[in-house]
């Protein structure tokens, strides 16, 4: 590959990772990666602040090895830290260290050749500085986007408040739901945006319930069929109130599904197993949680025990096993049981909607 070709390809791959607009991780080890190749670097550093937390995400290849290091100022060497607070270019011989800045400062990038390596050249000087603003712009794109769903979850949750006037039956414990998705999701290896669109199918789940009548959705007794087909509508009744806001998309197949069974007996589309969207098994099994461990306006509580004996009893017939394994799993941990334990239950005894 000819230098031009090099520096075309560099510049297309930085456009693809800016574009793809994925996790941080994931956009950090790219560029990583093409530092390596674009410049026979023997060792790539790049270093961000998490936006909106303390934490900085570093990751490090060297010798054909990535590290991936998540953690607060203690993760940085001395001269990292010095790196990021100089906030100037550093290019001497073999060694070429920039800020990553963009009316903030986003990180810090520095490359290194061995002392076999030939020192870079001015033109690689110009590109290496060209390549870091470009890097800048996608780190402030990504703050801009994560803004962006913060907003977009301040909003969801208003619409979900307001929700929650006219239909109590679908109140999800925010705060608590949305600790078990971050554990859940980790352990079920979710990408950050399945994360984010679960945190949003999670508010929004029962939309479609808005146009059921009030006694229905309060029936005391068991639901007729006629009564069943009309509850059976909400999910694609919420689908058609939010189908039109771009950033719910990823959450429109988790919405759609979430009252599916693994073993294909559920509404609407009676998907098995495999077909049903992995965020809508595990909505199906947070909601039953929710509804069980918080009880509802209308529903008891019930202790954790009886939670997941429940949970456990439905295993590959309601509930995915995987889904099921992973989340017994979670609700094991010290700090989910601390969470849980901290939240007031409502005791209040009636139907069995
Ligand atoms: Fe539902």
């Amino acid at each position: 590959m000819n230098k031009y070709t090099s520096i075309f390809s560099s510049y297309h791959t930085i456009y693809r990772l800016i574009t793809t607009l994925g996790e941080l991780k994931n956009f950090l080890a790219g560029i990583c990666r093409l530092y390596k190749k674009s410049f026979h670097a023997d060792k790539v550093v790049i270093i961000s602040p998490i936006f909106n937390t303390r934490q900085y995400l570093k990751i490090r290849i060297e010798a054909k090895k990535q590290y991936i290091k998540k953690g607060g100022l203690s993760i940085l060497t001395r001269i990292e830290k010095e790196i990021l607070k100089q906030e100037k270019e550093i290019f001497v011989n073999r060694r070429l260290i920039s800020p990553l800045f963009f009316s903030d400062t986003l990180g810090a990038i520095y490359i290194k050749r061995d002392s076999k390596m030939k020192d870079f050249t001015e033109d690689e000087k110009k590109w290496f500085a060209s390549l870091c603003e470009e890097i800048s712009l996608g780190l402030k794109i990504h703050n801009l986007y994560q803004e962006q769903q913060k907003l977009v979850i301040n909003y969801i949750q208003s619409l979900s408040r307001l929700l929650t006037q006219f239909v109590p039956t679908s109140y999800m414990h925010t705060k608590a739901i949305f600790r078990l998705i971050k554990a859940l999701g980790k352990e079920m290896k979710l990408s950050e945006t399945e994360i984010n669109s679960l945190e949003h199918a999670s508010l929004l789940h029962d939309t479609g319930k808005i146009d059921i009548p009030f006694e229905l959705l309060n029936k005391r007794r068991s639901l007729t069929d006629e009564e069943f087909k009309v509850i059976a509508k909400h999910p694609r009744k919420g689908v058609e109130l939010i189908k039109n806001l771009e950033i719910l998309k990823p959450a429109i197949p988790i919405i759609l599904h979430h009252h599916e069974r693994y073993d294909g007996k559920g509404y609407p589309s009676k998907l098995k197993k495999e077909n049903i969207p992995i965020g809508a098994r595990i909505l199906a099994v947070l909601d039953t949680f929710d509804s069980m461990y918080f009880g509802r306006s209308y529903k008891d509580n019930h202790p954790l025990e009886q939670v997941e004996n429940e949970i456990k009893k439905n295993k590959g017939k309601q509930f995915d096993p995987k889904v099921v394994d992973a989340f017994l799993k979670i609700l094991k941990r010290k700090s989910i049981q601390v969470l849980l334990e901290s939240y007031p239950k409502k005791n209040k005894t009636t139907c069995s909607l």
